[in-house]
């Protein structure tokens, strides 16, 4: 557990080092300096003072949690005074507790120990919904890959019977046998490519991928053809750049695409037009811009500050609410990405933009 302490008075940074002597502590001396050192880091809590020259505590807060990748992470505010005021200040601006000064050590240890307990579970909670939704897209795959299996199994069964009529009928010969020999050989090398396709997929991966445009369409087209074809909804692809080599996790970029065509799909069929969905991927200086459209009608006003929201969903007992919020996810805290939903012509245009990253 590493943590954060934040005050302008060298000595009260050493008396709170000492009583968190149990956990990795760094300290900056300002507001400014702590903005400057997290994203550099991995924290897991924050000591903030709240009166310090430049930027104050309470300002600083508010541009932590700013940070997609710190905002959720604790804050706990060391006041001088703890009137009702300015503790619900540091309430408003995301702050999680507050410690007064001059404070009793066995008071900060237990409520730093609480807080950093209530992460915990916290990041426990979040693991079993990335790992619920990994189990839906498995399945997905799962019904994908047993389908793209049938065709070349079927062809390799109706190549035993055109056999045992030959034999039955006499006419089997040399050439037959090595041709069909042939065949068989084919369907089962497509077999196996398939499925070799599908397991890299599934790899678990913490490593950044270096791929092109073309490498992200091909597994996006691995996962969704099938989709789009049973439900018969045309998928238009536009892409710039596609060639040039960008740094990415290629298959969560795939599983976002999917989540957003399933969402399409899913309107379009509910209201059961023709569905159309236009994905536009372009490869340029800063990183990569993605946008996915359809026709579907649009996302009402009402709802459409909820639609990232976890367990949000208009489909009653047929959604989930998780697909909308691990794309956020994916995208902001895998990708130090953004996502932005407006509706457009007849439908919803999602709007995705991932930095170049540095890894
Ligand atoms: N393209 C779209 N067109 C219209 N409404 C959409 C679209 N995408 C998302 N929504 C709305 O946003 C809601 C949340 O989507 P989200 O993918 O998070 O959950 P869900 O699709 O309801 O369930 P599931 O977890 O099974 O995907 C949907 O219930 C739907 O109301
Ligand atoms: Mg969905």
């Amino acid at each position: 557990m590493k943590l954060l302490i934040v005050d302008d008075i060298v000595k009260n940074i050493q008396l709170i080092a000492a009583v968190l002597h149990e956990y990795d502590t760094t300290f900056a001396t300002s507001g400014e300096e702590a903005l400057e050192m997290l994203p550099h880091d991995e924290f897991d809590l924050i000591m903030l003072d709240v009166m310090m020259p430049g930027v104050d505590g309470f300002q600083t807060c508010q541009k932590i949690k700013k940070m997609p990748k710190y905002k959720d992470i604790p804050i706990i505010f060391l006041t001088a005074d703890n009137n009702v005021e300015s503790v619900s200040r540091g309430f408003e601006v995301g702050g999680v507790d507050y410690v007064t000064k001059p404070f009793h050590s066995r008071e900060l240890l237990s409520r730093v120990k609480n807080q950093l307990f209530i992460r915990e579970k916290n990041k426990e909670k979040e693991l079993i919904l990335l790992q619920q939704f990994k189990m839906a897209q498995m399945g997905e795959a799962f019904s994908m890959i047993t389908h793209q299996l049938k065709q070349p199994l079927s062809a390799i069964n109706a190549t035993g019977i055109d056999l045992n009529m030959a034999v039955e009928l006499g006419t089997l010969d040399d050439a037959k046998v090595l041709n069909s020999v042939e065949n068989i050989d084919r369907y089962v090398h497509s077999l196996s490519e398939t499925i070799d396709e599908y397991k890299s997929f599934f790899k678990p991966k913490n490593s950044f991928d270096n791929a092109t445009i073309l490498d992200l369409l091909k597994k996006v087209n691995l996962l969704t053809s099938q989709m789009l074809k049973s439900q018969a909804v045309v998928l238009i692809v536009n892409v710039e750049n596609e060639k040039e080599f960008f740094k990415t996790l290629v298959n969560e970029v795939a599983q976002v695409l999917l989540v957003l065509f399933q969402n399409s799909i899913d309107a379009s069929s509910a209201k059961m037009i023709d569905g159309i969905i236009q994905l536009n991927i372009k490869k340029r200086d800063n990183g990569i811009y993605i946008s996915v459209e359809d026709n579907a009608g649009g996302i009402n006003d009402t709802i459409k500050d909820n639609i990232f929201d976890l367990n949000f969903t208009t489909k009653g007992v047929d959604g989930s609410g998780i697909g909308l919020y691990m794309v956020k996810n994916i995208i902001t805290q895998h990708l130090s990405g953004t996502i932005e939903c407006e509706n457009i012509n007849s439908g919803t245009l999602f709007k995705i933009f991932l930095p170049n990253l540095l890894v």
